[in-house]
Order: structure tokens, then sequence, then C-alpha cells
């Protein structure tokens, strides 16, 4: 996967995803991830990057013609029709549908060439949605000051769920959201810390009752936590 971010902080990315699975990801040659500066495609001899909104009102929002650009020199097209097969424009603002793991899942298998533009929390000229975005993304109903640190969500949710990105297969099967219940608790050495002791099921190298105990508890905690997801998980 080709993964290409829009920003005008690049400099906000510069280790982000140089560390864990993304690290590895990018070293395999499973994905490759770039920053670029909307400010490099402005036009003017300001590079102005935003500028007033028409009608009046707070803020600043984020010009038409740099992103057009970007997009043209990035896919080659600024007609979303003629975009090749497997490109997503992905907007990141307060107003897109909540991402969650399907949406991840989803671009994970569909998607080989990501673009994703950061908006400003003030707002992206609306022509950047109406003709090149095809899919507009909100990570949970608050705003930030931008869509960087949405940015970095998205890309580590997605990477994770690329073929061979994780070191086992199953890894990613029983995240928290894959089954549509939270994840199971874990346990590590020692056996007993400062009186909490592992439960016994999971010394015992029973895998058929470990993995029952797994279930259950997933299932408990779904229950106890976030209820509204146990109506997805059948039995
Ligand atoms: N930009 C500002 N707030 C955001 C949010 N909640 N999700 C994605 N991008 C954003």
């Amino acid at each position: 996967m080709k993964i290409d971010v829009l920003t005008i902080f690049p400099e906000f990315f510069r280790e982000v995803f140089d560390f864990g699975i993304i690290r590895r990801a990018k070293l395999a040659g499973i994905v490759e991830i770039n920053v670029h500066d909307i400010r490099e495609y402005a036009v003017d001899k300001h590079k102005m990057v935003d500028d007033r909104p028409f009608g009046g009102g707070d803020g600043m929002v984020l010009k038409p013609e740099p992103i057009f650009a970007a997009i043209e020199d990035l896919i080659g097209t600024s007609e979303r029709a003629a975009y090749p097969q497997g490109t997503c424009v992905v907007l990141l603002s307060p107003q897109g549908p909540p991402f969650g793991q399907p949406a991840a899942m989803e671009l994970a298998d569909t998607a080989d060439h990501l673009v994703i533009i950061c908006g400003r929390y003030e707002g992206v000229d609306e022509r950047v949605n109406e003709a090149l975005v095809t899919d507009e993304i909100s990570i949970g109903d608050y705003v930030l000051s931008g869509g960087e640190p949405a940015a970095v969500v998205v890309v580590d949710s997605i990477v994770r769920l690329l073929p061979d990105a994780l070191g086992s297969e199953t890894s990613a099967e029983n995240d928290s959201f894959s089954r549509g219940l939270l994840d199971c608790p874990h346990y590590t050495r020692p056996a007993e810390f400062r009186g909490m002791k592992v439960p016994d099921v999971l010394l015992n190298g029973d895998h058929a009752e470990i993995e029952k105990w797994r279930y259950q508890r997933a299932l408990e905690k779904t229950r106890a936590l976030r209820p509204d997801l146990i109506k997805n998980e059948e039995g």
C-alpha cells in the first residue's frame, strides 16, 4: 500500500511512523508512507495555503488550489471518476462518519493508494470535498485542531491490518472490535505479583479451556464496558 499524507505541518509526522509495527511494515516493503507539505503546492508568490472564509466568520479555510495541485501530482488527475482503481482520497474532519474497525478493515482490504488530507478545524474549501474526496472520516465526536493526530490514528489502524504486517496472522483477528467484542485480559510473568494472581486456567496448558475462558472474559468485559457492542455478537 502507498500512503500519501497532505498536511500544512509536515514536521508533525517526522518520527511518528518510525516505531513498532509501522516501522517494520515500511522496512518490509508492505507500506510506503510519504508526507507532503501542502505549502509546496501553493501557486502564489506568498505560498498561501489558507484564506478568510467567504461570508465572514472566524478562522481560516484551506484553499483549494494547492490541494488540487497535490492530488494531480500524486494521482495524476483531479477527476475523481478517473482515479485508478484502489485509489482512496480521505479527508479528515469532524464532519465525516465516525471511523471504526470495519472502516479500517475495508480500507486495508481495498485501497492500494491512500491519500490522506489533514483538514484544519476551521475548515477546508468544500470544493475539495465535492471534487476530490472519496471518503470523509472523523475519528470521533470531538474537535481536534487539525487532522494530523487523526491521520496517525487512521494510518496505524490500517497498516497493522495489511497482510504480514503483524508477526502472527491471528493477532489482528483477536484484537478488540474485530470480533465485535473487546479483547480479553492478558497476563505475563510473574504468576503472582504483590498478592495478585494470574488466573489458574492460563497456567494449566489446556488450550481449549484457555480459549473458552478468553471468550467468556471478552464477553463479560464487553457487557460491562461496552454493552452497545453486544448486539453485534451472536451467541
Ligand atoms: N479534524 C478535527 N477534528 C477531527 C476529528 N474528530 N476527526 C478527524 N479529523 C478531525
